[in-house]
């Protein structure tokens, strides 16, 4: 099963979103797509009005953070069950503009991703690393030091099959340069390597995502440690996302 995401980050208006969700939620319904999943992630203030639009399509939607305490005084949070009581399947943790941009720590994104998880909501856990620490040989030390704090608490859960994990090279996010055919499958074997001795289990999907369009995704997909993409840009557009949901389809 591939997986489509697309993180609209805080690109739309709620109108926007509205009509953006409905044209995804036409193209789900209409066309038969038995190996890919199709999923959004629309900024907080928008999930609502959103939500009802994607009920009862295949398309799940899903948050771009979560905080780990289940409530309390944490203004401009947004919890878990206030998620899912929203119609949220899953939530995006660690992105690098949380790291990067706000300052999450690798200790508090892991928290977020291990609450999410133990309540029944899909952390997509993103890693990856900066230009600079690429070019000095730190990726596969980068990935291992942002993933290793989340796989030390999972160890403790009885049921820990339900993430995702999405390499997202910084370099490459925004940018319009994508990760090579190479660069991915190292990193995304790093990770499977990573999730293979921590947990026993090689099931868990990973994603790519950095400047993923149609024009490169057939390539990307064709990887065989790549499960899907996380998508930014080019899940604006219903007809971009519509592409890489179908090129996905092909090659499943
Ligand atoms: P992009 O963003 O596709 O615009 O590079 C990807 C992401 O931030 O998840």
């Amino acid at each position: 099963m591939a997986i489509v995401a697309g993180n609209w980050k805080m690109a739309l208006g709620v109108g926007e979103s509205v009509e953006l969700a409905r044209k995804i939620a036409s193209f789900a319904s209409d066309a038969n797509y038995p190996h890919t999943e199709i999923w959004i992630a629309p900024s907080p203030p928008c999930l609502g009005a959103v939500s009802p639009i994607v009920q009862n399509t295949p398309v799940k939607l899903g948050a771009q953070n979560a905080h780990w305490e289940l409530k309390g005084a944490f203004t401009g949070e947004s919890s878990v069950p206030q998620l899912k009581e929203l119609g949220c399947s899953f939530v995006i943790v660690g992105h690098s503009e949380r790291r990067h941009i706000f300052g999450e720590t690798k200790g508090d994104i892991a928290k977020r991703a291990h609450r999410a998880l133990i309540e029944g909501l899909t952390p997509v856990f993103c890693v990856g690393e900066t230009e600079k620490e690429r070019e000095d040989g730190k990726t596969a030390l980068i990935i291992a030091e942002q993933l290793s704090p989340f796989l030390e608490l999972i160890k403790e859960t009885s049921s820990y099959a339900n993430f995702v994990v999405a390499y997202e090279p910084v370099w490459a996010i925004g940018t319009g340069k994508v990760a090579n055919v190479e660069q991915i499958e190292e990193a995304h074997g790093v990770i499977l390597d990573l999730l293979g001795e921590a947990l026993d289990k090689t099931s868990i999907p990973v994603l790519y995502g950095g400047s993923v369009k149609p024009d490169n995704f057939s390539e990307i997909i064709s990887i065989p440690n790549v499960s899907g993409a996380l998508v930014g840009g080019a899940s604006l557009d219903s007809e971009k996302f519509r592409k890489l949901v179908e090129i996905a389809e092909e090659r499943a």
